[in-house]
């Protein structure tokens, strides 16, 4: 088992104790445009190619061509660490599978998680998005469901990052009561300076197992790297 998975965001490894405590479920919260998907690409990515480490990415939002524009565009082609790295749309399996019965659907997702995880021996597991998946599974008790789903995961000894939504005006993390199930919450937003820039932040709000700090950082995309400073106008080091 690997004891952390860095982030590869400059800067923020530091914060985290050396990264992402191995076997835990974080969830990635924030508004559209902060860059959710792109900092989870990122994990696998950098994993891949520095570590070796296999991974899966499970798009329900985007399709796989969308997906890897986007992300060969920030400069990580997946044809470089294809073998590393597994994308998977499930929204192909729920065009070929029309009228799938609603208790069928969370049956889907972990049989396919599973003969992944038998066939590659993955790592890293990210689920690209909550909010898709509660449509699609139409949840009936998503507490209960969640719960279950989360100590499925668990079992199977993976590290998983999963995406989810969050209102900017809101001041909770989670629809349901994942931020309690889950061990760790990184959170993404914009925040305006001056009315006119805005910029990305990040913070860890929660993390088991690990001393971090909850401060902002800012997030910046540059030279085909993320990194984190302290924000602007912050005078602490
Ligand atoms: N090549 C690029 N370099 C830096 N930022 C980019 C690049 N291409 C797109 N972006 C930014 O990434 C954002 C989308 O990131 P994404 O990870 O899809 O966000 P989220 O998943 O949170 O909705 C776009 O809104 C754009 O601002
Ligand atoms: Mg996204």
């Amino acid at each position: 088992m690997v004891d952390r998975f860095k982030t590869y965001i400059e800067g923020f490894d530091d914060k985290l104790g050396g990264g992402i405590p191995g076997e835990s479920i974080v969830l990635l919260v924030g508004e559209p445009g902060t860059m959710k998907s792109s900092v989870a690409f990122n994990i696998l990515f950098n994993n891949a190619t520095q570590n070796n480490i296999k991974s899966v990415y499970l798009t329900l939002e985007q399709n796989i061509s969308s997906l890897t524009r986007h992300m060969k565009s920030m400069g990580m082609d997946h044809d470089q660490v294809s073998s590393y790295l597994e994308i998977v749309d499930i929204g192909l399996v729920r065009q070929q599978l029309t009228d799938i019965e609603k208790d069928t659907w969370i049956q889907v997702l972990k049989m396919y998680i599973k003969n992944l995880k038998d066939r590659l021996d993955y790592d890293i597991l990210v689920i690209d998005s909550l909010p898709v998946l509660d449509v699609l599974a139409k949840f009936d008790d998503p507490r209960g469901e969640l719960f279950h789903l989360f100590e499925w995961l668990r079992g199977l000894g993976i590290t998983t990052f999963l995406i989810s939504e969050m209102d900017p005006d809101s001041r909770s993390y989670a629809k349901y009561d994942e931020d309690f199930l889950a061990d760790g919450i990184i959170y993404l937003r914009m925040m305006e300076s001056g009315g006119v820039s805005v910029q990305r932040q990040i913070r860890c709000v929660k993390m088991r197992a690990t001393d971090h700090n909850t401060d902002f950082y800012t997030l910046m995309f540059d030279g085909g790297r993320f990194k984190t400073t302290r924000v602007i106008g912050d005078s602490k080091k």
